[in-house]
């Protein structure tokens, strides 16, 4: 056992999204998200939750701020609303929506905590779902405009950008599968939507870098990554799609290698792309490829890949006994080690920043008002050191996010899971600071050590 040390200037930070915390839906002139209209449609979200009122924190986020100074924060991780910002997503600015954010972040940097700003974390203003939403071009276009409204506001004070979080929740999960916003279940349309939200990622970034000089300029992906669960040529090719669909069709482009020719041909097949790739115009890849500063990898497990169907399959023999989550995730640690590695040596990102990472369990306080996550703590634990061994390896990896500062609104499944490091009461608003809080503090003052094998 040695004790891991971080690089010097390594951040330690928490990551929350707007939709999430905020509350507020409709105040000071804010307009519609597509996940307001999801949430108040009937059936869309687990026990009709919403996020109304959330974790309130449109009003108490000089408390929150307070907590992430408790906490030692060196750096916090928010998203923008969009329709607080832009209430038709286009045109006029909504200027307390505005003020909002200018106050937040310039009480960060009075707290000493660095601001990530996401741009796009998911509440679309509906008023451009009603004009088509992602599977438009035009949403593409709306977004960089949307870009540099927000990059002119705050562009002299945050410093760190990421235009979309995880566009395979954005396009995918929201217009294929249709478990998020706006529920769609059109495999064209949603292939359409991927490749607007990439290329809206490509236009931001010089408008970024415009209004805001000497900023850092990303894109967060969420990273699954696949193991077969045999050696069969059926469990690898169903690992290959996974990998192809979950991973590839987003990160390949970003790195200038188009869409995965493999994935074009299956989704050919399948029918999934009747018209081609005919949502790609002339120099759209090379808009997409735009050089950033970082890639934002948020990571939480892998998927096992098994082809059910195949006839004489051979026997999974891949069945490790791991922990699984509140969420069914399972706890698989060493997935980011070889994530951070394989990223950085197929794809070259200039830095890396684990943007999100974390775990559901519901642990709450018990009669003294203690939060006893301790299986939190170990989760946390594992995956630093992980993040850490692929620090040795030279992986570029400049800081940290643990998700979620607390507990929050997680999507269609409503307030039933738990990511916070800070407890929340609901009913009361009552923020407690978990026992894996505690133990972020001190890793992040270096008065815990993180101990690895
Ligand atoms: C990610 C999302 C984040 C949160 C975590 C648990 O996919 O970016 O908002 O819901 O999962």
């Amino acid at each position: 056992m040695s004790q891991l040390t971080f690089p010097a200037n390594f951040l330690w930070g928490t990551a929350t999204a707007s939709y999430q915390i905020e509350g507020a839906w409709n105040e000071d002139g804010k307009g519609e998200s597509i996940w307001d209209r999801f949430s108040h449609t009937p059936g869309k979200v687990l026990n009709g939750d919403t996020g109304d009122v959330a974790c309130d924190h449109y009003h108490r986020w000089p408390q929150d701020i307070a907590l992430m100074q408790e906490l030692g924060l060196q750096a916090y991780r928010f998203s923008i609303s969009w329709p607080r910002v832009q209430p038709q997503g286009r045109g006029r600015v909504n200027q307390p929506g505005l003020d909002f954010y200018s106050r937040l972040v310039d009480s960060l940097l009075a707290a000493n905590i660095t601001p990530f700003v996401t741009l796009y974390h998911w509440d679309l203003p509906q008023a451009l779902q009603d004009e088509g939403g992602w599977p438009a071009r035009a949403t593409a276009e709306a977004f960089a405009e949307y870009a540099g409204v927000m990059a002119q506001a705050l562009g002299d004070r945050v410093k760190h950008w990421i235009t979309h979080n995880e566009p395979w929740c954005a396009s995918l999960l929201s217009y294929q599968i249709g478990e998020h916003a706006p529920g769609w279940q059109d495999w064209p349309a949603a292939l359409a939507a991927a490749h607007h939200l990439l290329l809206s990622h490509g236009w931001a970034v010089p408008v970024i870098r415009q209004h805001s000089p000497a900023a850092e300029v990303g894109i967060t992906l969420n990273f699954t990554p696949a193991y077969p669960a045999s050696s069969s040529q059926a469990d690898l090719t169903a690992t290959r799609q996974f990998d192809g669909y979950f991973n590839r069709w987003f990160v390949d482009p970003l790195y200038g290698r188009h869409y995965p020719a493999d994935m074009v041909a299956d989704y050919q097949k399948a029918g999934y792309l009747p018209q081609g790739l005919n949502f790609v115009c002339s120099g759209d890849m090379d808009v997409i490829a735009a050089p950033t500063d970082f890639l934002g990898v948020n990571y939480y497990t892998r998927t096992v890949c098994r082809d059910e169907q195949a006839e004489d399959n051979l026997p999974a023999t891949l069945m490790a006994d791991l922990p699984r989550t509140e969420m069914d995730w399972e706890v698989f640690p060493q997935g980011l080690y070889e994530l951070l590695n394989r990223l950085h040596f197929h794809y070259g990102p200039r830095k890396m920043y684990v943007t999100e990472n974390g775990v559901s369990y519901s642990d709450g306080p018990d009669g003294a008002g203690r939060v006893a996550d301790e299986r939190r703590v170990a989760y946390l634990q594992a995956h630093f050191a992980a993040a850490h061994r692929a620090v040795q390896n030279g992986v570029p990896l400049a800081g940290y996010f643990v998700w979620s500062l607390m507990d929050n609104f997680e999507w269609a499944k409503g307030y039933s899971q738990r990511f916070g490091l800070v407890h929340v009461d609901y009913q009361t608003q009552t923020r407690t600071l978990k026992d894996s809080a505690l133990w972020y503090r001190d890793v992040i003052r270096g008065s815990v050590n993180i101990w690895g094998a």
